[in-house]
Parts: structure tokens; sequence; C-alpha cells
């Protein structure tokens, strides 16, 4: 959802571009009017020796791994593949060696041409047309030398990868009509100064999409000195200025602009592309315009396609968008409307309402209910009100948009039915969208649903409790997600058949109970979800393309496959489930892994070595492995020092035994989560653990560890910053940490499911799955193991420690007396040691506490008071079985006549506390700074993060018993 606006405008950007090329193509025709070599039977063009002998020069600079050239060979030059040459004088004209690049995703299976663009080019002086568009020129300098072919009319060098500075001479190619040098692939070209280009004067088509044009200032005067430009690209340019108006504007012939994504953070007027009447095309969607919508719009009447999406404009649209009487693309998605949709369909040009083919409208705070007639819209092709605050049902005369390929109305609190009536007449629909809705879908058995469908979303809708038998009819499902829909029932046979296209399965969350189908390894699906249902069996052999799989939570028994049969697995989630016996050797095969999560199953033995062979780079990529909650045994997995990238580990609850290894510290650099609890391990806490500069969670937690905590503790700068969240720095270490939690399956071009959902946590003494703060859980528990010595002071420079749990050990010596510095701490737990000496007054600090345990110690003196302190409930047990300890809340009172030594002592105490926030608190402050700039100004991060927090309080069940939350949950 978070990411749907960008998504879904790159799809109608998608509809736009296709719109272009066909314009582009009838344009090309046009420019190179004697070039034809359409009909080579019609004269007799036999090349030019010289010309021919360019053209080999050009071929050898090239490299043509698919052998595009393959034609490039014989006498007669004007027959090879992509030459014209001129039916009058044989001089070749037109290069036309467009590659695939641009079509095909694979990059290494593309048939593209690569290496040199040669300047033996020169030697075709007549050349007019020139397109080497869709190539792999990696790296390649745009050519100076086409500045020399005086004749060129047309150059297309886009998306070929080319890059480094462009070239002012080709400001000398006086008679250029096109010039695209968009440059969507590798490091883009750049230019410091476009003044050349106010030298072609006949260019009627600029598109420097991709340029980084960032420190040109004043472009706008330069485009203005061309008085024939029809289209202008300049999307992703970094632009960040642009000009208020244009007294004398040149621009009289601009059909289309292109502005899209650059940063222009400025007013939405003055502006000087207001001015140009002439415009059907106007992209200025991404780029930080704000206020509201400008009337401006209004005088821009010939305005064909008009999209103002993820700006900051807000408001109702202006009145008088009604003189836009050929408007057929409107799109305003991710503005903030906040305003009735009634009012909203009102001040759409009522002109042309028979013209708009798609509505381009989520996420702009629309409210109120669909109107309850819209008939004239009989042409929409594509309408998107996702993400609003829609209410109601949703009308009929939906049914009655025929022309209808995409209904997006997902993310709405739209409820009521949705039947035959609404859907039958949409006999064109392809994607359908209505997740996250009450909406019930009312259609009858033998429905027969629109044969074109290949996108369907109904997540969260009632599709239930029978299977939908209407699927059966569609036989090119791409994308089907219906999870959460109340189905309960089994899966009828045909349903894996028809499955077997799709790329992407959501049934997560429903009662669906039956065996996984042995034929699932012939679907096509990349994205697998089956998560919490019924599902029992043995998991079969998986679809060979699989990249993400969700079996977690069903009833899955049997052991894991010994072959996965899908080499790409990227996720593989089988959590809570019943599978038994031991971990295949064949999971470390699995070498594009980067979250495996078997816990809570049965599993048994030892955990094969998967660095066995050292040849094999197993399991490198793994960044999340969790194996908590079944019965695996051995000492700490060795391989795992291989796994560079860990940054989650979780082998609690088993029965892992032996010595915690020195190399954790060194081998696995960006380890932040490190949970053992509940095994066997002994030994000591290695002084490199914590070295590890991320860790944030270390739980060793009912083990056997002995000897005392390691003053390098104070490296652990995960337990002392707090994280910034989203963090854009592309650092490895945080693409591994997102790669950990932020990004689950994907799901489908929108939608992720988060993977965040199976972590325990202790915490105030209770565990409990949590599902998605342990990402910001910064943990410290060492408690039921035999660790002695003193609690090392150093332990108060954790200052983001939100849980310290060191009880049941012999820990002795005195409680460190700036633990007040630990301001987040919530939960602090010393019970059950041999502590002695006072309690530190700077404990009463500690604003953020909610549970505090001290008890069983020989703690002794006054006990401390004031702030949180006073808040506790049976504030007794904090403090039982310290017979030297008095004064409230315990009933013995402290004597008076025995003086209190502690009052200078507590005076030092607090000052130290103070200094230590000095020295501290700064870089602390500043990383809260950060965070709240970071929401502040970065949007799309905002909502991401809020998107994910909804999940976070959807707890799952709590163990062992119940404490007050107030300070922890937001649900207040
Ligand atoms: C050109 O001539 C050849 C042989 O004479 C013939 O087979 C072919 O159809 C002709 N092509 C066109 C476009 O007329
Ligand atoms: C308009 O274009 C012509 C031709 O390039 C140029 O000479 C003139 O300066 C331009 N006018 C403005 C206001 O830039
Ligand atoms: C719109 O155009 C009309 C007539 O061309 C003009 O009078 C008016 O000032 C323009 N409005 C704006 C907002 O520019």
């Amino acid at each position: 959802m978070a990411t749907a606006p960008v998504d879904k405008l790159l799809l109608s950007n998608i509809h736009i571009a296709v719109m272009c090329a066909l314009l582009l193509f009838t344009r090309a025709k046009s420019v190179v009017e004697s070039s034809s070599s359409s009909d080579p039977n019609s004269t007799v063009t036999s090349c030019i020796a010289r010309e021919r002998s360019a053209l080999v020069g050009f071929k050898a600079g090239l490299s043509d791994p698919a052998n595009i050239l393959s034609s490039w060979k014989g006498h007669d030059c004007c027959k090879w593949k992509g030459v014209h040459c001129s039916n009058r004088n044989s001089h070749v004209v037109k290069l036309d060696l467009r590659g695939y690049g641009c079509d095909f995703i694979d990059e290494t299976k593309t048939p593209v041409l690569g290496g040199n663009i040669s300047s033996s080019l020169l030697g075709l002086q007549h050349l007019q047309y020139l397109d080497l568009s869709c190539n792999w020129f990696d790296g390649v300098q745009v050519p100076e030398f086409l500045g020399s072919l005086h004749k060129l009319r047309y150059i297309d060098l886009s998306s070929s990868s080319l890059t480094g500075m462009m070239p002012p001479h080709l400001g000398n190619l006086s008679n250029l009509r096109y010039l695209n040098l968009a440059s969507k692939y590798g490091t883009p070209p750049y230019s410091t100064d476009i003044t050349w280009l106010s030298q072609l004067t006949s260019l009627e088509h600029l598109d420097l999409s991709y340029v980084n044009l960032s420190t040109i200032l004043h472009w706008v005067p330069v485009v203005n000195m061309l008085p024939s430009l029809k289209v202008v690209r300049l999307s992703v340019c970094n632009l960040r200025t642009s000009s208020s108006s244009l007294p004398l504007s040149n621009l009289t012939s601009l059909e289309t602009l292109d502005l899209s994504s650059n940063s222009f953070h400025t007013h939405i007027t003055p502006n000087w592309f207001w001015g140009l009447t002439s415009l059907r095309y106007l992209d200025i969607s991404m780029n930080g315009f704000y206020s509201h919508f400008p009337d401006k719009i209004g005088n821009l009447t010939s305005m064909v396609t008009l999209d103002l999406s993820s700006n900051n404009l807000v408001g109702m649209i202006p009145s008088n968008l009604e003189n836009l009487c050929s408007l057929e693309v409107f799109g305003i998605g991710g503005n903030n409307v906040n305003g009735s949709i009634t009012e909203f369909f009102l001040r759409l040009p009522s002109c042309s309402w028979d013209k708009l083919s798609l509505l381009y409208l989520p996420s702009i705070n629309l409210i109120g209910s669909l109107p309850t007639k819209l008939e004239p819209l009989r042409n929409l092709v594509r309408l998107d009100l996702s993400g609003n605050k829609l209410t109601g049902h949703v009308p009929v005369w939906i049914g009655k948009l025929t022309k209808l390929i995409e209904l997006d109305l997902s993310y709405n609190n739209l409820d009521g039915f949705i039947g035959e009536g609404h859907l039958s007449g949409l006999e064109s629909l392809e994607r359908l969208f209505l997740s996250n809705n009450s909406i019930a879908l009312t259609v009858k058995l033998m429905w027969v649903p629109p044969s074109n469908l290949t996108y369907i979303g109904l997540r969260s809708c009632v599709v239930g409790p029978r299977f939908p038998s209407w699927l059966r009819w569609l036989t090119r499902l791409d994308y089907l997600d219906i999870s959460n829909t109340s189905i309960s029932d089994t899966v009828p046979d045909w349903f894996w058949i028809t499955a077997s296209t799709l790329y992407t399965l959501n049934m997560r969350r429903n009662k669906i109970s039956d065996y996984l189908p042995s034929t699932m390894e012939f679907m096509r699906a990349t994205a697998i979800d089956l998560g919490s249902n019924q599902f029992n069996g043995a998991i079969p052999k998986l679809p060979i393309g699989l990249t993400d799989l969700d079996l977690s939570r069903n009833n899955l028994d049997g052991p894991l496959p010994l072959d996965f049969g899908a080499p790409g697995l990227i996720k593989l989630i089988l959590f809570d489930n019943s599978i038994t016996g031991a971990v295949p050797s064949s999971l470390c095969k699995l070498r594009s892994l980067r979250l495996l999560d078997i816990s809570e199953n049965n599993l048994t033995g030892l955990i094969p070595n998967c660095s066995a062979d050292p040849s094999t780079t197993d399991l490198t990529n793994i960044v999340n492995l969790s194996l908590r909650n079944n019965s695996l045994s051995g000492e700490f997995p060795s391989f795992l020092q291989y796994c560079q990238r860990l940054v989650f580990l979780d082998l609690a609850h088993n029965h892992f035994f032996g010595t915690l290894p020195t190399w954790i510290g060194e081998k696995l650099p960006y380890l932040a989560f490190l949970r053992l609890r509940s095994n066997m391990f002994s030994g000591k806490i290695p002084e490199e653990l914590l070295k590890l500069v991320d860790l944030q969670y270390l739980d060793l937690a009912y083990n056997s560890i002995t000897g005392s905590i390691p003053k390098s503790i104070v490296n652990s700068k995960g337990m002392i910053l707090t994280r910034v969240r989203y963090d854009d720095d592309d650092t490895d270490d945080d693409a591994a940490f997102q790669t950990a939690f932020g990004y689950g399956l994907s799901i489908g071009p929108n939608d992720y499911v988060a993977y965040t959902e199976n972590s325990t946590l202790v915490t105030k003494g209770q565990e409990r799955l949590y599902t998605g703060e342990i990402v910001y859980m910064v943990n410290l528990d060492l408690s039921c193991n035999n660790l002695t010595g003193d609690i090392p002071e150093e332990i108060s420079t954790l200052v983001a420690l939100k849980n310290l749990n060191l009880s049941w050990n012999t820990f002795s010596g005195k409680i460190p007396v700036n633990i007040g510095a630990l301001v987040q701490v919530e939960s602090l737990d010393l019970s059950h040691n041999e502590l002695s000496g006072e309690i530190p007054a700077s404990l009463s600090a500690l604003t953020s506490l909610s549970r505090l345990n001290l008890s069983y110690n020989n703690l002794k003196g006054e006990v401390p008071s004031g702030n949180q302190l006073q808040t506790f409930e049976d504030p007794e047990y904090i403090y039982i079985g310290n017979p030297g300890l008095c004064g409230p809340p315990l009933p013995q009172k402290c004597s008076q006549l025995e003086p209190i030594p502690a009052t200078q002592e507590q005076h030092e105490d607090l000052n130290d506390v103070a200094s230590f926030f000095i020295a501290m608190g700064s870089g602390h402050v500043m990383g809260l700074w950060v965070v709240f700039c970071t929401f502040l100004f970065k949007r799309k991060w905002r909502i991401k993060w809020y998107s994910v927090c909804d999940k976070f309080y959807d707890w799952v069940f709590v163990l062992v018993y119940v404490v007050t939350w107030a300070s922890w949950t937001r649900e207040t």
C-alpha cells in the first residue's frame, strides 16, 4: 500500500509512454522523408564503397554477442539490417539499430549491441537518422563526433547506458529535429552547461530524461530559445529551479512537457509552464510542488493528459477545470484534496466526461460515498480511488463502465456487497483491486467472471466460506490475493490448474484445509503465501521459479523436502508447523536464501554443516536465520562464520551446547540480534562478541554461561544509539538490516507482507510474540546463568537499552552508580543475585521504567523514591529478600538516629548522571532528532512507517503474567 502511489504512477506512465511511442513512431517516419528501403526491388540501390567501409569499421568496434548484425556481410551494405540508403543517390541516410534492452528484463540474455561507438561513422556524411537506443554501451561516452554529421535530423541514443558529459558539439547540428538522450540505465550522463542546445533552432523533440542537470539553474531560458519545440522531456534530471514566468514565450508549439521526478520543492504558482496554452500533455508529478491546486490549470484548455500526482498540493481541485474539454487522463494521486468525492466528481470537466479514460486518484483523502450516479464517464479505462476514506456501498453504475480495464478501490472503508450486477458488464476488466475494505463479494457459484481478468486483489473482503468457484473460468491469472477473505473450505482440484499461471498467490489467513498438491512444482509462481491456514501433510517440491514462500502457521507435518526444487528461493518462512525430522543439507544449496524461518516446528538432530564443501558458497546471503523452538542440537553451527551478512540469528529454545565461538565478533560484522535463550551453552561470554558494533539485542538467558560480563560491552553501539528508522543511507549495513525485517514477501506489484510477525521478545518478565517492534528493541538479557563478578559500571553507557535482565546469576558488588543513565529502560531486573550496598539514587531518574525487580540480594539502606518509582503496583515485591533495606514502601523504618551516609553520595550520583548526559546526551539527542526530521520531511517513509506501525501491536499471544503496558503500548 505504502508504495502504491509510485508504482501505480509507473503504470500510468507506461500507459503514457505507449502513447508517446506511437507518436514517436509516426514522427520518425516523417523525419526521414527521402529514405526508403522498404522495397528493395523498386530501385537498384547499391552501397557506396566508402560508406560500406565506414560501416565495417563501426561494426568492428561493437560487441555483438547476440549476432544482431549477422546480415552485415556482402557488398551491398544497403541490404544490411538496419541500414537504409537513399533511393536517389544511394548514400546511407538511416541507421536504425535499436536493441531490445528496453523490452527484456534479463540483462544477460537480451539481444543488444555493446562495445564502442566508433568514429568511423564519420564516413556516413549523409546520415540523417541514427538510432542506437536500448543497447548496452556500458560506460561509453556520448560521442562528440556526432556533432560533425551535419545532416543529422534524428538522434536516439536513449537507454543505451551511455555516460559522461554531454558533448556541446551536438550544438552544431542545426538540422536536428529529434534528440533523445534519455538514459534510464547505468550511470546517467551529465551536463553542467546546456547553452549549446539553444543553437538547435529546428529542434522539435528534446528528451534528456535521467541526464544529471543538477548544477544547471537557468535551463528554462535555454529551452525557450527553441521555437519549434513540440516535446520536452526532462524527467529525473535533478532539476531544482524553475522560472516563475516567460514574458516572451517562444514555446508556442509546445505540446508535451514532462518535468516529472525533479526536486523543485517550490510553490506551484507562479510557474512558467502555466502560460503554455498549447500544452496537451503536462507531467509535473513527484516534484514537491506545494500549495493549493492552481486556478491556472483552467487556462490550459488543450490539455489531454495532466499529471500532478505525488506533490504536496492541497484542497479541492479548482472549478475552472471545467474548461479542459479535451481531458482524457487526469492524475493527482498522492496529494491532499481532503474533501468530498461528490464535489470532486462535479468539478471534473463535464464537457470531457465522454473522453476521460484514466482517473488516477489514489491517496488524496477523498471522503464520503461514491456518487450514486456517474454514468457519463462511459469511457473510463482506468479508475484508481485506492487509499482514500470512501465509505458506503459500491454503486451499480460501476458495472456500466464497460471499457474499464482497471478498477482499484482498495484501502477504503467501503462496505456492502459487490455482485454480478457490478461486475458482469465489465467485459474488458483485467485488474480488479478491492482489498482492505469490508466488501462482501456475493456472486453466484455459477458466475462467469470477465475473461480477461489477470490481477485480482480481494484481501480482507468477504469471499468465503466456500472457495470461490468462479475462479475456475480464469485462464490467464497473474496475480491473486484472496487473503483474509473468510474462506473455510478445501481447495478444489481445478484450482491448482487455474493457479498454475499465477506469478503471485496469496491465500493467507483463511481456514483452508487441504494437502499441498504434488503438482505445485509445475506452477509459474515466484511468490506464494499460504500462511495462517490449516494446510497439512508434507511440503511438496516447489515451483522452480519460486523466490518467496510463506507457509507459516499451518499444520504441515512430515520432513522438509530433500529437494526443494526452487533453487532461487530468497525467503522461506515455515514457522509454527509440525515439521519433523532433520534439517536436510539441501537447504545449504539455496544460494540466494536471505530469510529462513523454520522456528516452532519439531525438527531434531544436528544442523547440516553447510560449508562442508569449501568450493561452494552456501547460504552466504542469509540475513535472517530463525531456528527457535525446535529440538535441534549440536554445537554453535560453525558454518555460520561464512554467513557474513547475518543480522538476525535466533537459536533459542533448542538443545545446542558448547561454548560460544569467538569468531562471532569478527566474522559476523552486521549481527544485531543474537538470541540463544534456553539452550545449554556454557563457557564465558567471548570478549569479541561484545565488539559487534551493531549488536542491539543479546539474549543468552537460561544457559550455563560462566565468568563475568566483559567490559568491552561499551562497544555495542546498537545498545547506545537509537536506531534511525528507515534510513536511506545505502550502506551495506542498512541494506542488510532492511532485508532482515523491512521488506517482507513481495506479494504483488504494490504490496508486501512485512516479515516482522515472528519474533518473540522477552521483556518485563514475559515472552510474547512480537510483530515488528523487535526491530527497534534494545535488549540485554543474561538471566539464569552462572555469571559472577561485578556488574560493570560500563553497562550504564548502553543508554538505548529498553530491557536489562541480569537476574538469577551470582553477581556481587554494588549496583552501578550511574544506572539512572539508562533513560529508555522499561524493565530492569537484577533480582536473585548477591548484590550489596545501597540502591543508587539515580534509579529514580528512570522515568520510562514500568517493571523493576531488585529482590533477593543483599542490598541495604534507604529505598530511593520519586518519579516512576512511586507508581509501581506491589512495590514491596520489588525489594523483597533484602533484609537491609528500609523506608517506604517497606514496612521497616530507617532509624532516624542512624546517619544516612548516602546523602552525600546521592548528590554525587545525580551529578554523575548529569555529566553523563552531557557526555552521552548530545549524540543521543541527535539520533532522535534525525528520526524526527526523517519523519517530518520524508513523506514516503512516513507512510511506510505508519503502515508497518499498524502491525506492531497486533499481538498474537501473551505468556506468563500481565503487567502494565501504559508506557509501552500506543493503543491508548
Ligand atoms: C523482390 O523480388 C524478389 C525476387 O524477384 C521477390 O521474391 C520479392 O517478393 C520482391 N519483394 C518485394 C518487396 O517486392
Ligand atoms: C526565441 O527564439 C529565437 C530563435 O532561437 C531567439 O533568437 C530569441 O531570443 C528567443 N526569444 C526569447 C525570449 O528567448
Ligand atoms: C486565463 O486566460 C484568460 C484569457 O486568456 C486571461 O484573461 C486570464 O488572466 C488567464 N488566467 C490566468 C489565471 O492566468
